[in-house]
């Protein structure tokens, strides 16, 4: 039997679930496998598929050391299965089923509920490979490249610790909805992924950054909440793609980090202390700061599309079952069971944005959505720290949550980002001032110049602190000149 920490890397797929004692299960991976390397050649990274890269890829699944470095040709990455180690006597820890034992098997009442998010996570990760897969190629560096390469492996492993549970606990249906996963296609008009913001084309760096700053971090929060599962091989899948997407955050954090930090610089050097000097800020190869906001005003609102409606009997039903928690569940010290329970939601109400309380176990949603919010403000200050050292008065925000949405009780009016309500005419004015325009757009492709050489940036982004594994400024992550 497997120890659960130690990963077995005899067979095709790594894993730490006892593969080699899994026949049926092992067939049916390895019957998934070639249909998912063509996916990976067909719709992964492109243009870098034979180059080594200095990938890490996970040896253990212990809180040290689970990872190891080393130069992959990229179809060559071993994917694998790999659960967190079980909890003893583990119970499940909220609603109707509170303080019962977890769930080893799927619990036959709420199998469809459980397929249906199985199926909804493991279609966002092979979205996110298949919306980046053009960005090799005007990478600001060698550096940079890598990360996205690093990004763009773990989410292909995310969709396969998505697809081993469907082989392991839904037999047939199961695998008809892994062979599903690498059908459907990011922006297919017949066949698109399932999630609006997983539709979006993300065609610079600008844009990849963003993404993994607020839409990886909605993958962040929607794994907490199902790393809190009663149905316990969900919950230890979870909380180990959860260390991965650690770094996921961190690329996107520190990329429009370094973003602000070039920025700041190029203006000190050439004297302009006004950021709104858009054209002269510009002239020097670097991205202003209102085009920076108005990117996270995008992405921020197509992000919080993903969480839903504000008022879900789907999330009650998935909280009630067992199957889907709150943020850090484990640690709110309420009864987990919320019936009677209220909670604040900012509605719609006779043309006005109300607060207003309504049974918590409807507004799950929302929760989940306003963690996400203090979980990425906490990004901003750490953005907003590079521009006071600089000097400047300019601050980034998150804008009000009512602005710009498609989904939910704001999809049906205009608001601007302090959410005061907008006329169709104020918002075709003002549109252009709060979200990226033609222009801003078309400006910051004409940055995406390669920088290939190692140790050489593009001249819109600062160098990194630190090298990845400590690794020096001049390292070469990618092996270009294969
Ligand atoms: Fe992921
Ligand atoms: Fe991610």
């Amino acid at each position: 039997m497997p120890d659960g920490t130690t990963v077995d890397y005899d067979g095709l797929i790594p894993n730490n679930v006892g593969l080699s004692d899994d026949l049926r299960v092992r067939r049916a991976l390895e019957t998934w496998h070639p249909g998912y390397i063509d996916w990976w050649r067909q719709m992964g990274p492109e243009g870098f598929q034979e180059r080594l890269v200095y990938l890490r890829t996970a040896v253990g699944v212990g809180s040290e050391g689970w990872a190891k470095f080393g130069f992959v040709r990229m179809p060559e990455y071993r994917w694998g299965v790999l659960l967190a180690p079980a909890v003893e006597d583990r119970k499940i820890g909220f609603g109707a089923h509170k303080g019962e034992p977890a769930w080893q098997d799927v619990p036959g009442e709420y199998r469809a509920m459980l397929r249906r998010l199985l199926v909804i996570q493991g279609d966002t990760e092979p979205a996110s490979v298949e919306q980046q897969r053009h960005l090799g190629a005007t990478a600001p560096s060698q550096y940079d490249m890598r990360n996205l390469f690093q990004v763009n492996v773990e989410e292909g492993r995310h969709l396969w610790a998505m697809v081993y549970l469907l082989q392991k606990y839904f037999g047939r249906d199961g695998r008809e909805e892994a062979e599903e996963l690498l059908r459907r296609r990011s922006g297919d008009q017949d066949s698109p992924r399932m999630l609006g913001a997983f539709n979006e084309a993300t065609p610079d760096w600008l844009s990849f950054f963003m993404f993994t700053f607020f839409t990886d971090r909605d993958g962040k929060m929607q794994l907490a909440a199902l790393a809190q599962s009663g149905f316990d091989p969900l919950s230890r899948t979870c909380r180990f793609m959860l260390t991965e997407e650690a770094h996921h955050m961190f690329v996107g954090e520190t990329g429009v980090q370094r973003i602000v930090q070039r920025t700041c610089e190029a203006m000190r050097d050439a004297g302009i202390d006004d950021p709104t000097d858009v054209e002269r800020v510009r002239a020097l190869g670097v991205i202003d700061l209102p085009t920076l906001q108005k990117k996270a005003n995008l992405h921020f609102s197509l992000t919080l599309d993903l969480f839903g409606n504000e008022i879900s009997t789907n999330a009650a039903n998935a909280f009630n079952a067992g199957l889907k928690g709150r943020f850090r569940e484990d640690k709110l010290t309420d009864d987990h069971v919320l019936v009677g329970a209220t909670y604040p939601v900012l509605r719609l109400r006779d043309g006005m944005i109300m607060r207003e309380d309504v049974p918590a176990l409807s507004a799950l949603n929302m929760r989940l959505r306003d963690d996400f919010v203090d979980d990425a403000s906490a990004g901003v200050t750490r953005w907003n720290r590079v521009l006071e050292r600089a000097g400047l008065e300019f601050r980034l925000r998150l804008p009000h949550v009512a602005f710009n949405r498609r989904i939910g009780e704001f999809a049906a009016i205009h608001a601007d980002v302090d959410g005061n309500l907008l006329s169709e005419e104020q918002w075709r004015t003002r549109q252009g001032s709060l979200l990226p325009s033609a222009a801003d757009n078309e400006f910051v492709i004409s940055l995406m110049q390669p920088a290939q050489a190692p140790g050489a940036f593009a001249s819109w982004i600062a160098p990194p602190r630190i090298g990845i594994d400590n690794k020096p400024g001049n390292f070469e992550y990618v092996k270009i000149e294969a």
